[in-house]
């Protein structure tokens, strides 16, 4: 069997070399047939004894598409590039491996699966030497989103259940020292939060390799899966009773808060018990919830890390039951809601430095319909979401000022 987390081709670079070098719909294609693969590769490897020789086969015929494809897109470049020269013999290197994988064991499988990761930071590397305007991280230097990538899938979770639809996953949002690749994934088949594993970087993440692991005890356990891990720390909501807990993963300490005006009477359209929504950006840390004084629409509190108390509150015009899930960006509060089977719309925004609001309309493309928990990563300026169990990310890109 094998398992090929990152074998779904990075859809946004496909997206921007597309544009360098005029494909057209091939590419496209490509991508959807790469998604498929992703999936059958999962089943491969859930499911051992329902290995068959076709797989393998399109699997190779797939990789040698893809060598085709850096092939002619090493033509069609001009200038030579050094990163697209070796891109292209590592991907040769790989169709070799992948031709002899029949004849391997498991813990070759697993050199695969970090080539992988690697070839998709090294086309990573490639759009960034291509792309011109970018914000640096942490720098707030724009007028918001301007759009978002198409989805980048990067697995199934760890568990390699597709029933954990409920949870979450991502990258410390203000890494402790140390600690700068960790990321973080929890799931369960019901929306409510048993445990949490670590990562210490991506390999391991895709490897499912966690470094360690907490499960939350007897009355500290959660509901609702919009928690983050912000400065080495977990915040979620606790269930019962219901209130804003962290758990400080550097001393394993768990505190809590009550939040007054938070509502239990309304929740994301896609999942129930999702009243508290945390979120970290630029600026800080902020949690979202729908208060009854409002009726149901959200507000937008910003969290003191110090005392674990609320700065200021700020209520907004998007009605909690009709959203999909929101998220803060450089102090700017973004909703989503459904538009059809495949794709979410960030519709509005309320900015929280000016109290002024907008409606917008920015395409997000999903995997599947259902997502439960979905956020902004400042470090790295990427969503993270959790679609149906699986992992998805997405790349942002701002408005110049
Ligand atoms: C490709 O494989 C050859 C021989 O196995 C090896 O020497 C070379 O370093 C590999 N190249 C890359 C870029 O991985
Ligand atoms: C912000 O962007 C503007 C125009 O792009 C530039 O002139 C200015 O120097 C930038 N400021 C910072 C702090 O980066
Ligand atoms: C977590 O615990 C460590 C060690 O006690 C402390 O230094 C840190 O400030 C705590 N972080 C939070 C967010 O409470």
């Amino acid at each position: 069997s094998v398992f090929l987390p990152d074998s779904n081709f990075p859809a946004d670079r496909v997206q921007h070399m597309q544009k360098l070098v005029h494909y057209g719909g091939k590419l496209d294609i490509f991508l959807r047939e790469l998604n498929d693969l992703n999936i059958r590769v999962a089943m491969l490897d859930r499911n051992p004894d329902s290995y068959i020789k076709l797989d393998f086969e399109l699997l190779r015929i797939e990789l040698r598409e893809f060598e085709a494809l850096v092939s002619q897109l090493k033509e069609s470049l001009n200038s030579s590039s050094p990163m697209l020269d070796s891109l292209y013999t590592e991907i040769h290197n790989m169709t070799l491996i992948v031709d002899q994988l029949e004849t391997f064991d498991k813990s070759n499988l697993e050199v695969i699966r970090i080539e992988f990761a690697k070839l998709q930071r090294k086309l990573e590397e490639c759009q960034k030497e291509a792309n011109g305007f970018s914000i640096l991280p942490g720098n707030c230097n724009h007028t918001g989103i301007m759009s978002v990538s198409k989805p980048m899938v990067i697995q199934i979770n760890a568990h390699l259940n597709p029933g954990y639809k409920y949870g979450g996953w991502g990258k410390d949002s203000k890494p402790v020292r140390g600690y700068e690749s960790m990321y973080w994934y929890g799931a369960y088949s019901k929306p409510s939060v048993y445990e949490f594993y670590l990562y210490s970087n991506y390999d391991k993440l895709i490897q499912r390799s966690s470094f360690t692991h907490h499960g939350l005890p007897q009355g500290y356990e959660g509901a609702g899966n919009n928690y983050v891990v912000h400065g080495n720390t977990v915040y979620y909501q606790a269930a019962n009773p219901f209130r804003m807990s962290k758990l400080n993963l550097t001393s394993s300490v768990y505190s809590h808060r009550h939040v007054t005006r938070a509502s239990e009477k309304f929740t994301y359209t896609y999942s129930p018990n999702q009243y508290l929504d945390f979120s970290a950006d630029e600026k800080g840390l902020w949690v979202m919830y729908a208060t009854e004084e409002a009726k149901g629409k959200i507000a937008i509190a910003k969290i003191d890390e110090k005392s674990f108390g609320f700065e200021e509150e700020w209520t907004t015009n998007a009605y909690k039951p009709l959203a999909g899930n929101a998220f803060m960006v450089c102090g700017v509060m973004y909703a989503t809601r459904p538009g059809d089977l495949n794709t979410e719309e960030i519709y509005y925004s309320y900015d929280t430095k000016t109290k002024e609001e907008k409606y917008i309309s920015i395409p997000l493309q999903k995997l599947q319909e259902n997502f439960v928990n979905l956020h902004y990563n400042p470090t790295d300026q990427k969503l993270y979401m959790y679609n149906n169990g699986y992992y998805v990310s997405y790349n942002v890109r701002f408005n110049k000022e």
